[in-house]
């Protein structure tokens, strides 16, 4: 059974990502995966600060900052799939997102003979993305972004949810075609 942990990065818990990434879940779950969700915004993160202390610690994350990545760490290592869901904000992922996505350089070590050794090389990474403009203004972009942690990464990329020109998260709710396109999304996760 495929494991698969979401981070969501939008500072709203019932907002348009929340709402889009719950259906791809959903369809995910019913597909057989086992899923988790992780809501970034309120979680003690500090971006990272370039100490570097990760690339001589060579089996384990190893990062020197002590707040809640350290259990982030574990259930990534746990997982055979990441989702990465984001509104997108001023072309590109939210700022919890960002640091999500710096934080997790302790798992490239650099400083080895094969560069670099990835800890969590072959895991499955997806894109779920909410904008309030069309796909061409930023939300290509932040999809740009994802994808190159997934290639550094060498994961093996699942593929990407755009959901652009949305307006509120009532109006979300009720987008039945929307929905429904999330939740065959995530039945491909599974
Ligand atoms: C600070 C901020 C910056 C934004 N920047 C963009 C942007 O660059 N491009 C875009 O298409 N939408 C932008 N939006 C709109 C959001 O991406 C959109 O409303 C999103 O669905 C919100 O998701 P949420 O409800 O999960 O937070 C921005 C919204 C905010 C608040």
């Amino acid at each position: 059974m495929a494991k698969i942990i979401a981070f969501l990065g939008s500072p709203r818990k019932k907002g348009n990502t929340a709402t889009v990434l719950e259906r791809i879940l959903a369809g995910a779950r019913d597909a057989g995966a086992e899923v988790e969700s992780v809501f970034l915004h309120g979680m003690d993160l500090h971006p990272c600060q370039e100490c570097l202390v990760c690339q001589s610690v060579p089996d384990e994350p190893g990062c020197a900052i002590t707040d809640d990545m350290s259990g982030i760490y574990g259930k990534v290592l746990e997982s055979d799939v990441i989702v990465l869901a984001s509104p997108v904000f001023c072309w590109s992922v939210s700022a919890q997102m960002k640091i999500l996505m710096d934080r997790m350089f302790c798992f490239f070590k650099f400083e080895e003979p094969e560069l670099p050794r990835i800890l969590i090389k072959d895991k499955g990474i997806a894109t779920v993305l909410t904008a309030g403009g069309d796909e061409f203004d930023g939300a290509d972009l932040a999809v740009e972004v994802i994808q190159r942690l997934a290639r550094c990464m060498s994961a093996d990329y699942r593929g990407h949810f755009v959901a652009a020109k949305l307006t509120t998260p009532d109006d979300v709710r009720k987008d039945e075609a929307l929905l429904e396109r999330a939740y065959q999304f995530g039945k491909r996760l599974a």
